[in-house]
């Protein structure tokens, strides 16, 4: 079948966490004035919009979950400023020409919140706002309704004393699920997310999509490896047929998609979908049912290169092919770091030698700056920061994520989510002026504050600067497909193409120098377009990469390719 020459958006987003970004008022804590401070260096990268970690009015606790149990959809939490600080950070970004995505936890609120205050108290208009159930008799105690487990650990049920029931929470017990389920509430939800709409958001980052709905008869989830009772009874340990990734959910996309298209100009919306079917695995295929050209998502977001490291040729190579099969119309979104995952710098050097790490790093990152689709890129990451160590980094007393205490400290995502090094000279490497910041600057990260890094021709920061420009220069990069070229061990190649333009993606991932010849991996007519010629020799560096493209008539020539330039000889 002919595929529609509409495609999705392919942007390059850049993710704020507000708490740790840059703190405008000295109070230890990152806020909008200090995002809106930021905005020229955001803008510098070259990227297209920003996703701003939430900062609606939230429990300050550890129960807060940085943000994602929200208390009151439509106040600024005073800790990020205020109404104004916002308004005044959509204006000036829209001066700068970035469009701003909030976050929207569409998912669950606070339990603080009026709506579930409310629904508790047995309130007729709120009562079955949430997801509420008796309890089940099991060996002479009451047990909680079914087997659902939460994400950060425990079952997903907790019973209020008040209502006398239990309530659904799939994270924290401060973050009972909303049931979607019910018309009512999703235009609660709609209205909510319109009040943003109208003020001029240019779109959201959903939060926590495949947790969205569930399965109204609440039936068991099946355990994923062997015989229930479990010894390791987690929620990675379910298949989840039941507790989440409802049919449902892609009705509901439809209605928030309904939404934003009632708007004359473009409103976006990227899912964060990173739970697959099975326990937590293959999520592209439940992130693909969630974008649509026409009823559903922009963009979804997976974690699907956030386990890549250089080692990890052939999956990377899978992951390609994945990306075409699941989205053909595009619509996928790399996310290249997160507040809730480890630092790729640090996942990248755990898997080279120490003298490697940042060559590889930087041939990561123009393997998914070259891919598929949208990207995310999280704050810092372009500086090549590493994941700061718990407690060596971060003492224990200062540790701000929950996870720490539900889950343990392996899962804590407080590693991640230390200030932005701006200023090696400055306090908190120029991230706040307090004595007492969100969390420590890891001493690490202080010589690879943005203010060295500017001034280093080789750095991170200026190499990703290249690396978003290009892929902002070539049409075969911004959209098109990706064919995975038939190349041996270390090389990993491909061919973008799209309306005409042919690019191929070369790049040896090992440490040592690796030569190869455009026929070992292009057929005749390729090797024509792209005018290279049999016979010639390709040598690439350690971690070095060769770019070429045949661009289609009218179109300049592909900027220089920024890794050391490749050696190519006729063969004799
Ligand atoms: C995903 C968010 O990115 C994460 O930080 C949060 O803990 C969960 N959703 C729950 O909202």
């Amino acid at each position: 079948m002919a595929r529609s020459a509409k495609r999705h958006p392919a942007e390059v987003i850049y993710q704020v966490y507000p708490s740790s970004f840059n703190d405008a008022n000295g109070d230890g804590q990152g806020d909008i004035a200090g995002i809106t401070q930021k905005l020229d260096y955001i803008k510098s990268l070259g990227v297209d919009s920003i996703w701003i970690s939430p900062v609606y009015l939230s429990p300050p606790g550890p129960e807060g979950d940085g943000g994602y149990a929200v208390s009151d959809y439509r106040q600024i939490d005073p800790r990020y400023g205020t109404m104004q600080d916002f308004k005044d950070l959509l204006k000036e970004a829209h001066a700068r020409g970035l469009r701003v995505y909030t976050d929207w936890v569409v998912a669950h609120t606070a339990n603080d919140h009026d709506w579930f205050e409310k629904s508790r108290k047995g309130d007729p208009k709120y009562k079955d706002y949430y997801v509420w159930a008796d309890g089940k008799q099991w060996n002479g105690r009451t047990v909680p309704p079914n087997n659902w487990k939460s994400v950060f650990g425990g079952a997903a049920w907790t019973y209020d004393q008040e209502r006398g029931q239990y309530y659904l929470h799939h994270f924290l017990k401060s973050q009972p699920a909303l049931n979607l389920n019910k018309k009512e509430v999703q235009d609660a939800v709609l209205d909510e997310m319109k009040f943003w709409l109208d003020m001029g958001v240019d779109g959201f980052r959903v939060d926590a999509l495949p947790f969205a709905t569930c399965d109204e008869k609440l039936r068991d989830n099946p355990w994923l490896y062997g015989i229930w009772p479990n010894v390791k009874e987690q929620w990675d340990q379910q298949r989840f047929d039941h507790s989440m990734i409802q049919p449902q959910t892609v009705d509901f996309i439809a209605r928030i998609r309904a939404l934003m298209d009632g708007y004359p100009e473009k409103k976006t919306t990227i899912g964060e979908a990173t739970a697959g079917a099975e326990g937590g695995l293959n999520p592209l295929p439940v992130a693909a049912q969630y974008v649509d050209l026409q009823k559903g998502l922009d963009m979804s977001y997976t974690w699907a290169v956030n386990d890549i490291s250089p080692k990890a040729r052939d999956r990377l190579a899978d992951i390609v092919r994945a990306l075409g099969k699941y989205f053909p119309d595009g619509g996928h979104c790399l996310s290249v770091g997160n507040h809730d995952i480890p630092r790729t710098f640090s996942r990248t050097a755990a898997n080279v030698p120490p003298a490697e790490a940042l060559a590889a790093h930087k041939q990561m990152m123009e393997i998914f700056f070259t891919l598929p689709g949208s990207v995310i890129l999280y704050q810092g990451e372009e500086l090549a920061l590493e994941q700061a160590r718990i407690p060596l980094d971060i003492p224990l007393d200062k540790l701000k994520d929950p996870t720490a205490q539900t889950q343990g400290l392996d899962a804590c995502r407080d590693g991640s989510r230390t200030p932005m090094p701006w200023d090696g000279g400055k306090p908190n490497a120029g991230f706040s002026s307090s004595n007492d910041p969100y969390l420590p600057v890891p001493a690490a990260h202080v010589p690879k504050a943005v203010a060295a890094q500017e001034k280093d021709a080789d750095s991170m920061l200026r190499f990703m600067r290249k690396l978003i420009a290009r892929r902002k220069a070539r049409p075969a990069l911004e959209a098109g497909t990706a064919t995975v070229l038939n190349a041996g061990a270390p090389l990993f190649a491909y061919l973008r193409e799209n309306g005409g333009e042919t690019l191929l993606c070369a790049f040896n991932m090992s440490g040592q120098s690796f030569s190869f010849k455009p026929e070992d991996i292009l057929d005749d007519a390729t090797i024509g377009r792209l005018s290279l010629q049999k016979g010639q020799t390709v040598t690439l560096a350690a971690y070095g990469s060769f770019f070429k493209d045949a661009p289609p008539q009218g179109v300049k020539a592909a900027p220089a390719p920024q890794s050391p330039p490749p050696v190519i000889r006729k063969a004799v």
